[in-house]
């Protein structure tokens, strides 16, 4: 395996091969935590690795230097994936620095005791000479924790980049074009989509600051290296900051007998337009990391339940929650689905959507039962209504 970004800056991290819940996140390809030892006249590291992993970690560091020679440790963001071996590599390191800004020493000291450790605090403006390189800060608020933070070195134009540009993918490749860079892409899609698009004003503010710095190579804490590809993450990011969106449908659904089914079916039909993406998404045949992926370039979506004791289906109540949390920005959305008594799931479903603040297109498609043909002629008429959103959105660039 070819670890070496630069003469002396090497891959020092950890390939998570059989992870598959990274807390609820579908880590279907697996998942890396990637630290990088920079050796110069003076030696640091760049973030650490989950917890159970410190050893082995060591164990690498060990292979390439003394570790009474390893003077920093950077930590561009406290969550355990990353910082969750500090503790041990503090301990192993009796001539380490740690080296954060003032909000990630604060979120460390909650985590761990750091009594013992020797803090730099640094941020946006500081630097530290290695020798013949230096290591830039940049703070990043809220991509995606506040105490987040790129580090920079500019004689080598390359971006340490923390959890931005990242993906959950275990390879034994740890470079862009050793793999397929589609599925590089679609990893870093699905993982901006489940951790970073709630902060995409933020993610903006980065790249602006990040457009001023000339950048060669991106390497970030999770998946592989962008060195071929460094430009087009950069510009597949400013897309997905503003949940830039494709000339796309998604009907999602869970059924009870069929009936919602037959309607979401219904309504995809109507919206498979020519030049439109339209894909019918049953919830509990998908997974929401999926889901959340595919709602980040979609212009338009109809959301569809059968009625369960009053309520929708618990697996659509989990949709819903979830994108709650995630915030997409920009959607046009309706609500359909079954009931037999009651006010029936489109409604509450309509009614989230009206908190969400999506553009709703329709008023709630209701079948008491059955669909009839009427309902179906609804359907119809949603999906067209759908079609024609995305396909102006798409025309518009967002
Ligand atoms: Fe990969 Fe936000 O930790």
């Amino acid at each position: 395996m070819n670890i070496t970004l630069r003469e002396n800056i090497d891959w020092v991290g950890y390939v998570d091969w059989t992870v598959r819940d990274f807390h609820s996140y579908d880590t279907a390809r697996g998942a890396t935590y990637n630290s990088y030892l920079v050796r110069d006249t003076k030696t640091a590291l760049i973030d650490t690795v989950k917890g159970p992993f410190g050893e082995d970690l060591l164990g690498k560091l060990a292979a390439l230097t003394d570790l009474s020679k390893i003077d920093y440790v950077v930590c561009n963001h406290a969550e355990p994936d990353h910082a969750g071996a500090l503790p041990a590599v503090m301990a192993a390191l009796p001539n380490a620095t740690l080296v954060c800004n003032k909000r990630c020493r604060d979120a460390l000291a909650l985590h761990f005791d750091t009594s013992t450790w020797k803090f730099q605090i640094v941020g946006t403006d500081k630097s530290i000479s290695l020798g013949s390189r230096t290591l830039q800060f940049l703070d990043t608020p809220m991509v995606h924790w506040p105490e987040s933070m790129f580090t920079y070195v500019p004689e080598e134009k390359l971006l340490f980049s923390m959890d931005a540009f990242g993906q959950h993918y275990a390879t034994s490749c740890r470079f862009d074009d050793e793999v397929s860079v589609a599925t590089a892409m679609d990893e870093a899609k699905t993982y901006y989509a489940n951790i970073v698009m709630p902060y995409g004003k933020q993610v903006v503010s980065v790249l602006e600051a990040a457009s001023k710095l000339p950048i060669d190579m991106i390497a970030p804490s999770h998946g592989v290296i962008w060195r071929s590809h460094a430009a087009d993450i950069l510009a597949a990011y400013a897309d997905w900051a503003i949940c830039r969106a494709k000339a796309k449908v998604l009907v999602v659904y869970d059924t009870m007998w069929e009936s919602t089914e037959r309607m979401a079916q219904a309504i995809h039909r109507a919206a498979s337009q020519p030049g439109i993406d339209a894909q019918l998404i049953h919830l509990r045949r998908s997974n929401l990391t999926r889901l959340a992926a595919e709602v980040l370039d979609t212009a338009a979506i109809a959301f569809g339940s059968a009625t369960l004791n009053r309520c929708m289906m618990p697996a659509m109540g989990a949709a819903l929650t979830y994108l709650d949390g995630l915030r997409p920005a920009g959607k046009a959305g309706l609500a359909f689905g079954s009931y037999g008594w009651g006010r029936g799931a489109a409604i509450a479903i309509d009614r989230w959507l009206a908190q969400a603040e999506w553009d709703i297109l329709s008023r709630p498609i209701r079948a008491l039962y059955r669909p009839t043909p009427e309902v179906f002629d609804q359907c119809r008429q949603a999906g067209k209504l759908l079609a024609e959103r995305a396909e102006k959105v798409a025309s518009k660039g967002n």
